[in-house]
């Protein structure tokens, strides 16, 4: 096709496209945008076109396996509709000029970069956030990384990742929210509130990116990119609600996940990105591809070249191609041999710039580069409050004996000792974006900044994973001079997400020598663990007395550790996934169904191993306080219900202990007898208690009908009358009861 220069085609008409204002018109926002898409859809070459659908990485940061050269070239030909990996004010707007600039049609470019958990301020890993369970603080978190983000010429955040995570060897374990369908919808929803807001269109909100599309978390043997072969029940039940919550709360992209299932790359399956994504699901914003996604699909054996890929990926609903420019080399020779068609390409090219407006990129391209807000927003004192704050709330109080916490701020000596207690570089986790580790603050300097008046004696010990034993004795002599040790052991935040799979989940290198030595002391000892997934730590739970997950907390980590163990926080997290006691027992998760042969100790022909216990170390839903809470009985409204009333679950919580504390109430369900063998627990509800000592509140659940529902034989989704089960707890594990009946 010849292409017209500018002058020839009516300037008037972009022009009033694109300074047209909404709020001059009396038409939904949506139809005058679609109507502006549109009119520009007119104009576009077929080269232009496809240049739309094509997303490459700048040369900042990249994760795959190349990277494309000249993508500046290519931007100023028009062969790029959207950059990532490229933030910075200054720098975006040189992108964005190369494409304002040079290409006929001046359509800005779209930015999109991994703002995972913070941008510049980071916030705790997410499975650390998910740990607080507090929906607000998540959303909050995300809002701020969207005011940072946006503040370096961001449009486009690839999070919020809703991949729900039963097996913690597998390392991206630690970009989501565990192993919970209900609360993993819950945090992707506040996730895209927060990121997204109430207006695409304010330059301090950022659009969302759903991930991975679909399963990626149920690779096999939790390796990473593995397949997952797994029932539609399980699909259904357990892998889908995240994404389908996120893009329910407004979430208009989506990113296919690089695993097959069931055999179909999901980058080429239409049953996941049309079928269930847009025509069961309503979704009305773009896919984008995994990184060289398009390009794998010759890996994964289903596409011969680059053209049979391509055609795969259109024809399943893939509108953006990430870094394979299969898109770009093969989509003009298709449409020729008639393979594919112009309106599939126009579909895929009118979604990505519905969004381009939406954003108000049309409007002003160079709106999110602002030198002077750029300045004002990066690691503001707000922001790294706001992240000292999230990071207490995602700490996990594993075990406390003999109430050893919190300790004392008059504390004369204390020994700080292990390969994670300076580490600046590992407490911002993995994917921690554009953050610079030289701001994090370690548990060392945090523990300084809070006691400045106590001797504070630190010796490393030892790397995190080599096989060196060398400055053992070091760290076993200042621990000697010492009143109390704190042990900073775990994973080094490269250890975990993508690409860090472990066989084992045991602590690296000579960790587990370190503890043991310390150990051997008899100094009393608080082990703060470091680490992105749940680990195998038997031994330190039956010998050290104080454990607390700390997960990666970001820059502010050391700080809000320092807050916890002195007694300024009073820890509150509870753990979103299972900690397994070793690798054998994976998957382990709360939720499993009973079997035809429950455990039963007395019984070999039981469900059950010869060498290892069913239970868990630590189960779902845990987590200690530094005080105490009693759960009184659970009461009901009523013991039978219609699907038409509501019932009133209360229990009464009593905080019995010295401290101020925050308890998260939880509330399970299992149905007695079900058509399909149903979870021996479910989570439907949850709740906040902030309690004085000695005091006590009711705390009251409404269920439905709604709560009682699920995936039926016949795979219709509804309930079933009949007896139920109430579970409430402080965790999955230890409840009180009560029964009703659905009649
Ligand atoms: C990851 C995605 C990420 C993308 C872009 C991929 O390797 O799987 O989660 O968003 O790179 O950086």
């Amino acid at each position: 096709m010849r292409i017209r220069k500018l002058s020839e085609i009516t300037l008037a008409a972009i022009m009033s496209l694109t300074i047209l204002s909404c709020s001059k018109t009396t038409m939904p926002y949506s139809d005058v945008v679609d109507q502006k898409v549109d009119s520009i859809l007119m104009l576009m070459t077929l080269e232009e076109k496809i240049g739309q659908l094509n997303l490459v990485t700048s040369d900042m940061d990249v994760t795959g396996p190349f990277i494309r050269k000249g993508y500046e070239e290519d931007i100023a030909k028009g062969r790029v509709g959207a950059i990532f990996n490229a933030y910075g004010a200054g720098y975006t707007r040189k992108l964005q000029e190369l494409a304002v600039n040079n290409t006929r049609l001046r359509i800005p470019l779209l930015f999109g970069y991994d703002v995972i958990h913070g941008h510049k301020t980071i916030f705790p890993v997410p499975i650390g956030e998910a740990s607080s369970w507090d929906l607000e603080a998540i959303e909050r978190s995300a809002r701020v990384a969207a005011e940072e983000a946006s503040a370096q010429g961001l449009h486009w955040t690839f999070a919020p990742m809703c991949d729900i995570a039963r097996d913690p060897r597998w390392g991206r374990v630690v970009e989501g929210s565990g192993e919970d369908p209900l609360l993993g919808s819950l945090i992707a929803q506040a996730r895209v509130r927060g990121f997204q807001g109430t207006d695409l269109s304010q330059t301090n909100t950022i659009l969302a990116c759903v991930k991975h599309f679909a399963a990626y978390g149920a690779a096999q043997a939790g390796r990473d990119y593995h397949s997952v072969d797994m029932s539609e029940r399980q699909l259904r039940e357990v892998y889908l609600p995240p994404y389908k919550a996120a893009i329910d709360a407004g979430a208009l992209s989506v990113m296919s996940s690089f695993n097959d299932l069931n055999g179909i790359p999901a980058t080429a399956s239409k049953y996941l990105m049309t079928d269930i994504l847009r025509n069961e699901w309503g979704f009305q914003g773009f896919v984008v591809t995994d990184y060289t996604s398009i390009m794998e699909l010759l890996h994964h054996g289903v596409a011969a070249d680059t053209l049979d890929a391509a055609r795969l990926a259109l024809n399943a609903g893939i509108d953006m191609d990430m870094q394979s420019g299969f898109y770009n080399s093969a989509l003009l020779k298709l449409l020729n041999e008639k393979k594919i068609n112009e309106e599939q390409i126009n579909q895929a090219v009118r979604r990505i710039l519905r969004i381009k407006f939406l954003l108000g990129l049309f409007d002003d391209p160079y709106r999110y580069c602002s030198i002077s807000r750029e300045k004002e927003t990066l690691l503001s004192n707000d922001n790294l409050l706001a992240a000292r704050d999230m990071a207490k709330k995602s700490i996990v109080l594993l075990k406390n004996q003999n109430n050893l916490l919190p300790l004392d701020k008059n504390i004369k000596t204390i020994a700080v000792v292990g390969p994670l207690a300076n580490s600046q570089r590992d407490m911002m986790g993995s994917w921690s974006a554009a953050g610079d580790w030289p701001n994090s603050v370690t548990l060392l300097e945090g523990i300084k900044n809070k006691i400045p008046g106590s001797q504070i004696l630190y010796a490393q010990g030892c790397a995190i994973d080599d096989s060196n034993t060398g400055m053992i004795d070091e760290a076993v002599k200042i621990a000697k001079r010492a009143d109390v040790v704190i042990l900073a052991v775990g994973e080094a935040a490269w250890m975990t997400g993508e690409a860090s799979s472990r066989a084992s989940l045991d602590l690296p290198g000579v960790q587990q020598e370190l503890v043991e030595r310390i150990y051997s002391t008899g100094k009393p000892i608080v082990a703060v663990l470091m680490n992105g997934r749940p680990l195998t730590i038997g031994w330190i739970d039956q010998h050290i007395p104080s454990i607390l997950e700390t997960w990666f907390l970001g820059t502010q980590a050391g700080n809000a550790i320092a807050d916890v163990i002195f007694g300024d926080y009073n820890p509150s997290g509870k753990l979103p996934i299972t900690f397994p006691r070793s690798v054998g027992q994976i998957p382990i998760y709360y939720s499993m169904r009973s079997t035809g042969r429950p455990f039963d100790a007395n019984n070999k022909y039981t469900s059950k191993y010869l060498d290892e216990s069913n239970d868990p170390l630590y189960p779902f839903g845990y987590g200690l306080s530094y005080t105490t809470f009693d759960y009184g009985e659970v009461e009901l409204s009523s013991s039978e219900i219609t699907e038409t009333d509501t019932l009133d679950i209360s229990v009464s919580v009593t905080n019995t202990g010295k401290y101020y504390g925050r308890e998260m109430v939880q509330l399970y369900i299992h149905d007695n007898v079900a058509s399909v063998a149903p979870p021996v627990k479910l989570l439907k509800q949850f709740q906040f208690v902030d309690l004085k000592p000695g005091e006590s509140k009711k705390m009251v659940f409404k269920l439905t009908v709604n709560d009682l529902m699920f995936y039926r034989d016949d795979m219709s989704y509804g309930f079933e009358k009949g007896q139920f089960t109430v579970y409430i707890g402080g965790n999955s594990r230890d409840v009180r009861t009560a029964f009703f009946s659905l009649n």
